[in-house]
């Protein structure tokens, strides 16, 4: 390694202030990658670490795209915007669920492991977008939501009947609302009630924890650990790239615990098994990204780094994010890098800044464009691969009609057209209204925009694609001597970079005596770095943020 403290290196010049460079960007920023990233990114998605090197993206089918006119998006909506994000750079979709529901919780309360909600199409449908999903190199992940079921389920309405029948102790049953082996694992959120309804056919009490219509299976029986493991090698066998496993933590409660128990552990290693079937020679195949029951540690969901999840959300760092940006203070955001630190080797963190169960990231980040395209570029240079929530990478604004309960300020009808009614979304009325100013934030109206957010994350995107660093690289903090700004370094033997982010309205300029690999350039965004007498200067013009080369 080269110490800087060595060579004098001036690299790039201050930057003008923000008035006179909206977008806070000086280094040059395509919007597409060049041709040789895109053959690099092309290998390196085709090989067995594919997943760390994709951009995934989460999509709210039912608000994405309509095809029929009747409100509500669907799977044949989806396909005909597939060109849309791989043209953004997305290498992966994530599907909120899209399984018969009676949609009491958005589709996290199943009805039938092995069936498409006939809103959003059906089983052909679905295998129609698996194949025009991999002729264009992008893969699809189903949501797996294991942890209950919807009471309309066949099991649930057969277990219910009463305590002899074939399925009767398929769910966690009581003559009480509590039960000594459960302990005190009822929801952790009040919006869920208190975790125990009666069910009058049966005479007794049934365990959930969430909605009264999402009864808990009971993972004590082995017939529902066979066909839990069977539904997920249903979508498995039809070609289905992976899962995000919702809430998995919570399969398995005690007196003692109620997440991450080793009963739970187990079953998730059982279920890494079955992913794990279907590699291919060259060890590419399905992967899983967990939702951690511990919003900011994923440690436990690792394993040993091989054998449970390839990836598991960090939903703390959004939140630090936006805490960093509001406190004006990088200590948040290194805590959060530090733990991810610590993770197995192997380990692979999900970054993301919204999802739909949070505020829209316009919200996030105090309706302010610059602190969302910090935040984005965070997202997309810190260790962990990127999972863009729908409509973010338009500024989406929430909305303030709710069908189910409040989240769903966030599931709102994507905005393809600045002209309404229906926004390019649908030429019917949509299920529900859509969020604030769509005029505003529209694809259309941002797509030839140089200063809009969708410009912005399209840029980011095009700059990171193909380079193994942002996906494998090592991360390392850079200890500034202000906290204003975060800087750390990725670096893989290949390259590494430099990212300074400053969390103020204001110039901040900070030094370390910290070495880095090598002298560089600004490669994206704006500031500039000195380096000499052992020691460098960081600065980053008001809310501007910057990645340099250094090696
Ligand atoms: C997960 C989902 C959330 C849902 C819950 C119950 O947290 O993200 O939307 O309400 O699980 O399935």
């Amino acid at each position: 390694m080269k110490r800087l403290g060595t060579t004098l290196a001036l690299v790039a010049a201050c930057s003008a202030a923000p008035e006179s460079n909206p977008q806070g960007l000086r280094a040059p920023a395509p919007t597409k990658p060049s041709p040789d990233q895109q053959v690099a990114a092309d290998r390196l998605l085709a090989g067995p670490d594919w997943y760390r090197h994709a951009v995934f993206y989460e999509v709210n089918v039912r608000s994405f795209q309509d095809s029929n006119g009747d409100g509500i998006g669907d799977l044949a909506g989806l396909i005909s915007r597939l060109d849309y994000l791989k043209d953004l750079g997305v290498d992966g979709v994530w599907l909120m669920p899209i399984f018969p529901t009676a949609f009491k919780d958005s589709g996290y309360d199943i009805a039938d492991y092995r069936a498409i909600d006939p809103a959003y199409g059906d089983l052909a449908t679905f295998d129609r977008l698996l194949a025009e999903a991999h002729a264009r190199k992008m893969r699809v992940y189903v949501d797996l939501v294991l942890n209950h079921t919807s009471d309309q389920h066949a099991w649930f309405q057969e277990s219910r009947t009463n305590k002899t029948n074939p399925k009767a102790d398929w769910y966690v049953w009581s003559d009480t609302p509590g039960r000594a082996d459960i302990g005190n694992c009822g929801p952790d959120n009040p919006r869920f009630g208190d975790g125990w309804s009666r069910d009058e056919t049966r005479g007794q009490w049934y365990y959930h924890r969430f909605y009264k219509e999402q009864p808990d299976l009971d993972y004590r029986n082995p017939d529902v650990v066979r066909e839990t493991l069977d539904a997920a090698r249903f979508w498995l066998d039809r070609g289905t790239d992976g899962f995000r496993c919702d809430v998995i933590g919570k399969l398995y409660e005690s007196p003692t615990g109620c997440d991450m128990i080793p009963e739970t552990i187990a079953y998730i290693k059982q279920l890494r098994a079955v992913l794990d079937e279907k590699r291919d020679a060259a060890g590419v195949g399905p992967t899983m990204v967990s939702e951690p029951s511990e919003l900011n540690d994923s440690t436990k969901y690792y394993g040993d780094g091989s054998d449970m999840f390839h990836m598991s959300f960090d939903f703390g760092f959004g939140y630090f994010w936006q805490l960093a940006f509001g406190a004006r203070d990088k200590k948040i955001v290194d805590d959060a890098v530090k733990m991810t630190i610590g993770y197995p080797k192997g380990a692979q963190p999900a970054q993301v800044i919204g999802s739909h169960d949070v505020p829209r990231a316009w919200q996030y980040t105090a309706n302010e464009p610059w602190r969302h395209r910090n935040a984005a570029l965070l997202q997309m240079t810190l260790k962990g691969t990127p999972f863009i929530y729908y409509g973010e990478e338009i500024g989406m604004r929430p909305g303030t009609q709710f069908v189910v309960d409040d989240r769903d300020a966030s599931r709102t009808p994507m905005v393809w057209t600045k002209e309404g009614p229906g926004h390019g979304f649908t030429t019917g009325a949509p299920w529900i209204a859509f969020g604030a100013e769509p005029e505003t934030t529209s694809v259309a109206g941002e797509d030839a925009d140089p200063a809009s957010t969708l410009t912005y994350y399209r840029q980011l995107l095009a700059f990171r694609r193909g380079h193994t660093v942002w996906g494998t690289g090592d991360i390392r903090l850079v200890a500034l001597d202000v906290g204003t700004i975060v800087a750390f370094v990725r670096e893989d033997p290949t390259e590494a970079y430099l990212v300074a982010v400053n969390l103020t309205d204001e110039d901040q300029e900070g030094v370390a005596a910290d070495p880095l690999p090598g002298a560089g350039a600004l490669a994206f965004g704006d500031g500039s770095l000195e380096a000499g007498g052992g020691s460098v200067r960081v600065k980053i013009p008001a809310t501007g943020a910057a990645v340099f080369k250094v090696r």
